[in-house]
């Protein structure tokens, strides 16, 4: 079977399923039909033929794969049913609310045999894959601190409002599970060492908030609407200390309210031999540091890159890629394993072992953070 007899479902309307919409449509798989809160709401979006509902979606046998794009609080729940129904599974990050559910979710993926993936796409910027590349031959030498932020301003203002504010929807963490949860599974990746102990400090910068009385889609602006007080309970930032299996020592922090970030995922790694640093908002460069002689900056470019970010990469060198193709080249591997059958033995991908695994690190924050200490983190 090859990729373009492959279809998929999409749940989930608003900001990113309009983004997996279009990398699956630029992949040559057909989206064979789309879900939103309401038929009426998804056939006013336009992007896919609107379904009535979920359960008809899950009882099409056109579709292949699901691809879960709804708020965090939903996830657990419409996994559970896309796995019963037999469907493979991308789910959107964070897996589920809490390390208990994203283990069932992993559990039962594992139990049923078909692909699952958790859609941390941002593995798929080609120069993450050169990081991982270089450190893996050892370029970087002993790896000894990772350190780095991501940092947004959308959530800057009192006014600034979406459902991930309210815990319900979002979940108890906020800016750690929706962006925090990237860039630590983005260096763990690129390092290959896993964190075995943190120490954690949320801040909630904004304690009230100008809730509007209807709903706002992510980075839609608000307009002028009426409002309410809303106290907040979740936080806007983080420092979080890092220990890696290894000893390798790491810090980042992790904000959305910080003015003029729009975007910002920032790592640097630090060797005996060099140092690596890349910055998603200059995501077609890669920095690397040198003692004795000049540093360096790679620009994205598949005739130098090495074999294994090559082939994460579409365009020549010069003509810019960004976000969109990341999500083109996690279905790439997605949808390959998938035309294969079911999960190859080593997954290119980030499975559902990865959610689970964010959703661990993500309980041992919050655990961190109340009891003002170090927590291990096992799985
Ligand atoms: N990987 C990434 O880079 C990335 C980026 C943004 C968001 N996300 C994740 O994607 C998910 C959605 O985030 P978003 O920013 O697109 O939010 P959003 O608010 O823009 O969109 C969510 C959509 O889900 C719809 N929805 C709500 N309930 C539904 C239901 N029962 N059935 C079907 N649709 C329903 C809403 O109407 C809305 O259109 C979140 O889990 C978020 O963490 C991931």
């Amino acid at each position: 079977m090859s990729k373009s007899d492959l279809r998929a479902g999409v749940v989930g309307t608003g900001f990113i399923g309009a983004v997996h919409v279009e990398a699956l449509r630029r992949l040559g798989v057909e989206v064979a039909g789309i879900v939103g809160s309401s038929p009426e709401r998804a056939r006013a979006k336009g992007l896919a033929p609107a379904v009535e509902s979920y359960e008809a979606l899950l009882a099409d046998e056109r579709v292949d794969v699901v691809h879960l794009t709804t708020p965090n609080h939903l996830h657990h729940q419409q996994v559970k049913q896309a796995l019963e129904a037999g469907k493979h599974v991308v789910c959107e990050k964070p897996l589920a609310l809490s390390s208990d559910e994203s283990a069932e979710l992993l559990e039962l993926a594992e139990a049923s045999g078909v692909v699952h993936c958790t859609n941390f796409n941002i593995r798929f910027y080609p120069q993450g894959q050169q990081a991982r590349a270089l450190i893996a031959a050892g370029a970087l030498g002993q790896v000894w601190n990772v350190h780095g932020g991501y940092l947004q301003d959308w959530l800057q203002l009192p006014t600034d409002w979406n459902w991930r504010l309210e815990p319900e929807k979002g979940g108890a963490l906020r800016a750690v599970a929706d962006i925090g949860s990237h860039w630590l599974d983005l260096v763990q990746f690129v390092t290959g060492l896993r964190v075995s102990s943190l120490l954690a400090d949320l801040a909630t910068a904004i304690p009230i908030r100008r809730r509007p009385t209807r709903e706002i889609e992510t980075f839609a602006a608000a307009g002028d609407v009426e409002r309410e007080d809303a106290r907040m309970t979740t936080e806007d930032l983080a420092h979080i200390l890092l220990r890696f299996e290894d000893g390798t020592r790491g810090s980042v922090v992790v904000s959305q309210v910080s003015a003029g970030r729009k975007n910002s995922l920032r790592f640097e790694v630090d060797g005996s031999e060099g140092a690596i640093a890349w910055d998603s908002e200059k995501n077609e460069e890669l920095w690397l540091g040198h003692r004795g002689r000049a540093n360096e900056v790679l620009q994205r470019d598949p005739a130098v890159l090495l074999p294994e970010a090559a082939a994460r990469t579409g365009l020549p060198g010069g003509h810019a890629e960004g976000f969109a193709e990341t999500f083109k080249q996690l279905y790439r591997a997605v949808y390959a394993a998938v035309a294969a059958g079911g999960p190859p033995d080593d997954p290119d991908y980030p499975t559902f072992a990865d959610g689970h695994r964010e959703n661990v690190l993500g309980d041992a924050v919050a655990l961190s953070d109340r009891e003002r200490r170090w927590v291990e983190v096992t799985t």
